[in-house]
């Protein structure tokens, strides 16, 4: 069964067609960092405006790419939400239309899930239940998973994301829009106890996450350096890195053993970090835990993700009402 996936919740036009919630038949995404770069980060008008000119052609280059004509979709999957709303409404009138169009069923898949989802896209997979941990620019969050359609949320950052920190420092540091590969290539270069940096773990038994005073000890050293930057930035980016590598790691791994799962996951944006991966599999090992981490292209914002996602919320629920609506937060859900 193929289903067509359709994500435009910020900064990505992506669609794609999935077959069977596993085969990724193509996955195309039209990335929108040119248009916001010069801003130093995403402007909601403009992403929608460009949703609006990049959909059609994207979708037809994931059908065309899977070689695959309209007749062959059982279904359209779609992200609701969370996400701007005026980028999600695009791709979400645009899905309900078709689907209206052709008599398909119209499935509304959660951003969020869709990333958890993205495990499920390599060739090894994890085993229910397992525990992901999401890093993305929007959202930090571990969940407890127990099926292709049910996660428990087990806690979330209190305020800036993992990606958004990421963003954030580069900024300060002058590195551009986004931030998060930038400041990996330079934390490459670094000494990462050249700074001392405070690990935000709040409460060690806990699941909740704090990055902003991370952010604003990094900003400390930026503003000491004052002309010095450019010598001691690849230093500041390691140190950076380093603290937000040992809170990710710390807390997936304590969720792993308080839930007593053997296998835990890695997801979004900020799961393409290399260090993160690696410091993953080395402090996993030890604890008898299987790693689990999308390939990275699924790691950032696809379609893909949300059409395996829609292939088994139809099983699930069927197809949404064709009054539905787009959610900005998942508290509207
Ligand atoms: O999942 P994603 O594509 O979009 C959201 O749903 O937010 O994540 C984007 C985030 C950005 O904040 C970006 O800076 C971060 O992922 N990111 C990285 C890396 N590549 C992207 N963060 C750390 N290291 C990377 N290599
Ligand atoms: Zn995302």
């Amino acid at each position: 069964m193929n289903i067509l996936g359709i994500e435009t919740s910020c900064d990505e036009t992506a669609a794609a067609v999935v077959a069977d919630g596993r085969t990724v038949r193509s996955s195309v995404v039209a990335s929108q960092v040119a248009i916001h770069r010069p801003y130093g980060g995403v402007v909601p008008e403009l992403a929608s405006r460009n949703h609006l000119e990049k959909i059609v052609p994207v979708v037809q280059q994931a059908l065309a790419e899977a070689k695959c004509s309209l007749k062959e979709i059982a279904a359209v999957a779609v992200t609701r939400g969370p996400g701007l709303v005026g980028a999600l409404l695009t791709g979400f009138s645009f899905a309900k239309a078709l689907a209206y169009a052709r008599g398909l069923p119209l499935v509304g898949v959660d951003h969020l899930d869709g990333h958890i989802s993205s495990v499920f896209l390599a060739d090894h997979c994890p085993s229910f239940p397992f525990i992901a941990l999401l890093a993305s620019g929007g959202h930090t969050a571990v969940y407890y998973v127990t099926s292709r359609t049910e996660a428990a949320l087990m806690g979330q950052t209190r305020d800036d994301a993992a990606g958004e920190a990421y963003d954030k420092v580069a900024k300060m540091m002058g590195l551009g829009y986004p931030g998060g590969s930038i400041i990996d290539e330079y934390a490459a270069r670094g000494d990462p106890d050249k700074v001392t940096l405070p690990r935000p773990y709040l409460d060690k038994a806990e699941f909740d996450f704090s990055f902003s005073g991370l952010k604003t000890a990094v900003g400390r050293y930026v503003t000491a350096a004052g002309n010095n930057l450019p010598e001691v930035m690849p230093d500041i980016a390691a140190g950076f890195q380093e603290a937000v590598a040992d809170v990710l790691c710390y807390k997936l791994i304590h969720a792993a053993r308080v839930k007593q799962c053997r296998d835990i996951a890695l997801v979004g944006g900020v799961a393409a970090n290399r260090r993160i991966r690696e410091k993953l599999l080395a402090d996993a090992g030890p604890e008898g835990l299987r790693v689990y981490i999308p390939p990275e292209k699924y790691c950032a914002d696809n379609a893909a993700m949300i059409a395996a996602t829609g292939f088994f919320l139809l099983q699930k629920n069927g197809g949404l009402d064709v009054t539905a609506d787009v959610y900005s937060r998942t508290a509207f859900k």
